[in-house]
């Protein structure tokens, strides 16, 4: 061979090495660490993505290395392609002042954030636990911002659907909830309770000063409309409420989605005109299997159907899809119209290193989502 040709063959040899370095590193790898462009595991957990101008912003849970209290706030990353991202810091920052909503040391999780083209500001939105009440409050929190990156101030907390009962609730059904009587049930989980929970006997104990809300997501329709999914009356229903056109308050429209269903980590898309909602059961930082329902309008009927998830965590401790690959859903982010499955792998002893897992949804012949595991894409 000549010597150009060997130059040649040498420089084409470099140039492939260097291509596949650089497309692994633009690679998902799911299952390890993903470093920001500072070399740190990103800290944004439970958590949503938005693109604005051309930018997409990752907003999650800063969860310390020990605790399970929030002492920071909710991180904000950034990201031209959806694979190197900044750390932009704290979008909106625990306070300082005793007796605060969101004083360091409650619990903020699973915030949300929507650009709202009318207003055009931010409106971020998330579970708030109250400092040393553990998970009682069960409030949903609000907080607004001009730019992605915050600073955003926080607005309220609240119970939701205070004295307000679910718009499709029918007089007979409503008559039946006023006749239970929460108090009473110091056993859970037998027939006699469940019946009652069904009646919706929570609903009714938590009518005056307001309905739970914990594990929650937003969603944004075609029309613009947003809404709110969050789990309820002891972690047991789901309440899908809809958003003032600001998305800074409730409408008061409501209604309750697998009444006495245990889910939890809601996240929702729509494909195809079909609503599809992915949730875990209740059993806090341990994997479980997915639930999903299908519907036709975000009002429901809600139709159960098998978990998507399918196959074997082949890269990550072989963990089954009956336990969703050791994660649980945080949101489903439309990818250049492919939606993404977004989880957590939680590590309840240092949240913080909680792994974030990615994997695009798959649809069968009937139409159906399939998540299956995938170490890289
Ligand atoms: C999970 C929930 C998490 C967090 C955790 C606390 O069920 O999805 O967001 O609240 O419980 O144990």
């Amino acid at each position: 061979m000549k010597r150009s040709s060997w130059t040649k063959s040498l420089a084409m040899c470099c140039m492939a090495l260097l291509l596949s370095t650089y497309t692994q590193a633009q690679e998902h790898v799911n299952g390890q660490l993903w470093m920001d462009t500072d070399g740190q595991h990103i800290n944004a957990h439970g958590g949503n993505i938005i693109q604005y101008n051309n930018t997409y912003y990752w907003y999650g849970e800063n969860r310390p290395y020990s605790g399970g209290s929030t002492e920071t706030g909710i991180s904000v990353y950034s990201s031209a392609d959806l694979k190197t991202w900044k750390n932009e810091g704290v979008a909106l920052a625990t306070s300082q002042e005793a007796g605060h909503d969101i004083e360091r040391g409650c619990i903020m999780e699973r915030p949300k954030v929507l650009y709202n083209p009318k207003t055009k500001k931010f409106v971020m939105l998330f579970h708030l636990e109250l400092k040393g009440r553990g998970y009682e409050a069960a409030r949903v929190a609000f907080a607004v911002s001009d730019s992605p990156t915050g600073p955003f101030q926080f607005l309220r907390s609240q119970r939701i659907h205070a004295n307000q009962w679910p718009f499709d609730m029918d007089e007979r059904a409503i008559k039946a909830a006023q006749q239970t009587d929460a108090s009473q049930w110091k056993e859970w989980w037998n027939d006699a309770w469940r019946k009652e929970v069904n009646k919706g006997m929570y609903l009714w104990r938590d009518m005056k000063g307001g309905q739970m809300s914990r594990d929650m997501t937003v969603y944004v329709d075609d029309d613009g409309k947003a809404y709110h999914i969050t789990s309820s009356q002891e972690n047991l229903t789901l309440l899908v409420s809809e958003l003032t056109d600001d998305y800074l308050n409730f409408t008061g429209k409501y209604n309750m989605v697998a009444p006495g269903g245990q889910n939890e980590a809601p996240c929702i898309f729509k494909h195809n005109g079909t609503y599809w909602l992915i949730c875990s059961g209740c059993t806090g930082w341990s994997p479980n299997e997915a639930r999903m329902f299908s519907a036709k309008s975000i009002w429901g009927p809600w139709k159960q159907h098998p978990s998507p998830f399918v196959g074997t965590a082949t890269g990550y401790q072989n963990m089954p899809a009956n336990k969703t690959f050791g994660a649980q859903g945080t949101y489903i982010y439309q990818m250049n119209g492919k939606p993404i499955f977004m989880a957590d792998i939680w590590n309840p002893r240092h949240l913080s290193q909680s792994l974030h897992l990615w994997l695009p949804i798959e649809f069968d012949a009937n139409d159906v989502p399939v998540i299956r595991w995938a170490d890289k894409w």
